[in-house]
């Protein structure tokens, strides 16, 4: 069978589906470009933004409050606070009592404030210079659908979410005994509860293995829910040693044996066109992915955190919040995924493990490695669908590393390949008995 003609092939994706990637490229270089600028002047985006709308609205003559700028910025007002509590610290924003009345709070730009305001104006101009190659009919077409979509965004009370404490070098979950406040953040060095966890957050800063260094000290004796604790104890004593993963039994004599055989892995492996030059181009994918596991592990944690029916499967049954603890116990083990997936000898101990991760999204075992209290098992019809964006977000991180386009395009078909193979191996055991 031919395959169908490029131009054909487009057209037969629907022009959302286009609109939707294109979009999702100008966010990226949004989102780099605002981290990259604000950086250079040592703020985080939002504090940038923040400065931003004081100078405009100062030149509108207009008085701005903490929860002005929220309102402004589209963030929450703890969210606004915490940026201006940080531009306060560096001399580039003052409160004052407004004068006409006296329980309000103004915010004012200082003279530092203003020329930092002024440099953190042009941050946006890439986008703008972009917006001005089309005609004005175009423009004119582009802001009413775009303000269409922000409205239908708005109503449905979605908002970016990314920046998730719990991806936070920052963040030590469960060291408090206060029930309320269990959490400690130590960038504002102050405890706070689950329902402070936030989604986006100005002053997030990746938990890296090179940010090790800056790791805060070990964490006070860990308060959970008495039943996980318990369970959690039995778990970690078989796994957790010096430099491992708790949880993480790839290789262990704990690992359940595959129901399905070599040789029939092999015919799978077939079946999805996964041949040796993919071998080698997954090892060549594990040198340019070693360092920037955490960068990728972030995208991704963005994207189910931004999902709230995906997210939905992290949360406790007590309290449907999400359970940050089990979002991070799982990421190390997602990392180290990452790596083997590049390192993979599609052997005996590689498939065991594959059905092991089949039945922990599964309810056979979900759960248990983590001795959480969550969602008992999760939907499949997820599990196929997430190797679309699982897939397609990882590409920018293999052309990092300089390789050429053509190598580019290699590692990630086998990658798409390798992850087909394995979500279909996961999928054992949502099968009825004998129907894999
Ligand atoms: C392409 C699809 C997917 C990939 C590549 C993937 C990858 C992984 C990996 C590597 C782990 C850790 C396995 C281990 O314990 O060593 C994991 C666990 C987990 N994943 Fe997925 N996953 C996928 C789909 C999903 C979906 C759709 C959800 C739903 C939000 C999900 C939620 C979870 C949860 C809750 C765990 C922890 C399970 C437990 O042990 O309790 N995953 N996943």
């Amino acid at each position: 069978m031919r395959s169908p003609a490029p131009a054909l092939e487009l057209e037969l994706l629907p022009p959302a589906q286009h609109i939707t990637t294109g979009l999702h490229k100008i966010s990226l270089a949004i989102r780099s470009q605002a981290w990259q600028r604000a950086g250079q002047r040592g703020l985080t985006p939002t504090q940038a933004q923040i400065l931003v709308v004081l100078r405009t609205r100062e030149a509108q003559g207009a008085k701005t409050t903490v929860s002005e700028a929220a309102e402004a910025l589209a963030v929450t007002t703890a969210t606004a606070s915490d940026a201006v509590a940080t531009l306060m610290a560096k001399h580039l924003v003052a409160k004052q009592r407004d004068a006409e009345d006296a329980r309000a709070v103004l915010l004012r730009l200082t003279s530092k404030g203003r020329r930092a305001a002024r440099r953190a104006a042009l941050w946006s101009d890439f986008l703008l210079a972009a917006t001005q190659t089309l005609s004005p009919e175009e423009q004119a077409v582009f802001l009413r659908a775009l303000v269409k979509m922000i409205r239908h965004m708005q109503e449905q009370g979605q908002i970016p979410v990314s920046r998730m404490c719990v991806t936070c070098r920052f963040f030590r979950p469960h060291v408090h005994a206060d029930p309320e406040r269990p959490h400690h953040c130590d960038f504002v060095d102050a405890p706070f509860g689950d329902r402070h966890l936030r989604l986006e957050c100005p002053d997030h800063q990746a938990a890296s293995p090179s940010a090790a260094s800056h790791k805060p000290p070990a964490a006070k004796p860990r308060l959970l829910h008495p039943l996980s604790s318990l369970r959690r104890r039995t778990i970690m004593s078989q796994t957790a040693a010096p430099g491992h993963i708790p949880g993480y039994t790839y290789g262990t004599d704990v690992v359940h044996k595959s129901p399905i055989t070599l040789q029939e892995l092999e015919l799978l492996k077939q079946t999805v066109l996964f041949t040796d030059e993919d071998v080698k181009y997954l090892r060549l994918s594990g040198e340019v992915l070693k360092d920037q596991v955490e960068q990728v592990l972030d995208v991704w944690y963005g994207f189910v955190g931004s999902h709230p029916h995906l997210l939905h499967y992290f949360t406790r049954k007590t309290d449907g919040q999400p359970d940050a603890e089990y979002l991070a116990a799982v990421r190390k083990r997602f990392g180290q995924w990452i790596l083997d997936t590049a390192a993979a000898q599609y052997d005996q101990k590689w498939l065991d493990y594959q059905y092991e991760i089949g039945l922990r999204h599964h309810r056979s075992a979900k759960n248990q490695t983590d001795g959480v209290d969550s969602v008992e098992n999760i939907h499949y019809r997820y599990l196929p669908t997430l190797i679309y964006p699982i897939t397609y977000t990882l590409k920018p991180f293999l052309g990092k590393k300089g390789h050429a386009a053509d190598e580019v395009e290699k590692m990630h078909q086998a990658w798409i390949k390798s992850v087909i193979l394995q979500v279909t191996l996961w999928s054992q055991p949502y099968v009825k008995d004998g129907d894999f």
